[in-house]
């Protein structure tokens, strides 16, 4: 196998030498999930600073071992880190890449995520799931091992199944309907995390989501664990199934495990579509992506003016409404093309709501304004009847 080295926070990693990112690499290795891996590494940090203990890390899809040498030299308080892969070239590449950079606390071991989870209960404070393609097969083994008061990182990249581009393949993983709208990636977001809630509930385990995103092809949560029948019984309230009309893009957030909603939407009389399970509650954690922007200036990362806007972005937004509005399909809707979203923006604030972009799609707009009311308002502002040009 032909390598050659890159640098990557703190630390000089042997990669194999490829023409194009695939999982048909001997050993996977993606430049694109640099900023993936400085954000856990500023999460990691800041979770860390919430104990009064040094912490365990399992890697479970290590790789060229590149997440487990970081976390070992760029967190503070880590007592050890185990990196898995079933791949034998892999943990060649990754134990090599600890001696590279000096690393003694990192143990590299070749067996499956499910098997190294389920042979270390209890032990883990924080579990990194970062597969190919979903993580389903894993959350249950995470849920059953990580310990009370631990940290799960869950990547996805079957972002098609979960955005509801392919419906069956989100029914068979995450036993939920997808939904194909302008806010298909928060679906998608709140989809994965129901299936976690779900797996964790199992177990009498519950979760405190602190921050989640969706970036380029992938989507990734991180929340703590905690245990308790009646806390995980509450947990659950946060359930429920969302509503949406494709015709005049009305929609309706329900609560609980059967859908009580009529099937009709109530704006236009067309038929909803319903998507769900999803999760209802909070998909960040304010305060916690508040602490993050901190620490994200002590730390050293290349991708940090990304990092900062990422975490700028999703505070803004974290405790807006479910669902956001795409000004573009809006006035489709109202056959009239965008007036500036800025001014809109600044319309909605004059009136009181709560107003603002989202960091998953860049024409997003969320706002609790009713949505008659935001048309009326974007054909207004469209016709200069509003704002400052009046
Ligand atoms: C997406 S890559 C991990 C990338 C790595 N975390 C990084 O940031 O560079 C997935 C890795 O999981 C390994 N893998 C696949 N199935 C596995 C399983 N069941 N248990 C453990 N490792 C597995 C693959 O060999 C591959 O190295
Ligand atoms: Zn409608």
């Amino acid at each position: 196998m032909d390598t050659h080295f890159i640098e990557e926070g703190l630390v000089k990693i042997e990669v194999p030498d490829f023409e194009k990112v695939s999982a048909k690499a001997p050993v996977f290795y993606n430049p694109v999930m640099e900023l993936n891996r400085d954000i856990s590494v500023v999460v990691l940090n800041q979770y860390r600073k919430t104990l009064d203990h040094d912490i365990v890390i399992f890697d479970a899809f290590g790789g060229t071992g590149i997440r487990g040498a970081r976390y070992s030299k760029e967190i503070g308080g880590v007592e050890k880190v185990l990196v898995g892969d079933v791949n034998p070239l892999a943990v060649d590449i990754a134990r090599k890449n600890m001696e590279l950079n000096d690393i003694t606390n990192v143990d590299v071991e070749k067996n499956d995520a499910n098997v190294l989870l389920q042979s270390n209960k209890g032990l883990f404070d924080v579990i990194d799931i970062d597969p190919f393609g979903t993580p389903a097969m894993f959350t249950q083994s995470t849920a059953i091992n990580i310990r009370p008061g631990g940290l799960i990182c869950i990547s996805a990249t079957d972002t098609s199944a979960l955005c509801g581009t392919y419906h069956d393949p989100c029914i068979r993983k995450y036993g939920a309907k997808p939904l194909k709208t302008e806010y298909c990636h928060e679906n998608g977001i709140r989809i994965l995390l129901a299936f976690i809630a779900r797996n964790l509930a199992v177990n009498q385990k519950y979760m405190h989501v602190l921050f989640s995103h969706s970036t380029e092809h992938y989507m990734r949560i991180y929340a703590t664990v905690q245990r308790g029948g009646k806390k995980t019984n509450k947990s659950l309230e946060n359930i429920g199934f969302i509503a949406h009309c494709n015709n005049c893009l009305h929609r309706e957030v329900v609560y609980g495990y059967v859908p009580p909603v009529k099937d009709i939407c109530p704006d236009c009389g067309e038929k909803y579509s319903v998507a769900g399970p999803m999760w209802l509650g909070n998909i960040s954690d304010k305060e916690f992506i508040k602490d993050m922007i901190e620490t994200t200036g002590e730390l050293e990362l290349n991708k940090k003016e990304e990092v900062l806007k990422l975490f700028n972005q999703c505070y803004e937004e974290a405790e807006g409404p479910i669902s956001f509005y795409d000004i573009h399909k809006l006035c489709k809707t109202l056959k009239i093309s965008s007036p500036k979203m800025n001014d809109v923006i600044e319309e909605i604030k004059n009136k009181g709501y709560y107003i603002s972009r989202t960091h998953f799609k860049l024409t997003g707009m969320r706002t609790d304004m009713p949505l008659k009311e935001l048309k009326q308002l974007i054909s207004d502002v469209k016709e200069e009847k509003l704002g400052k040009d009046v």
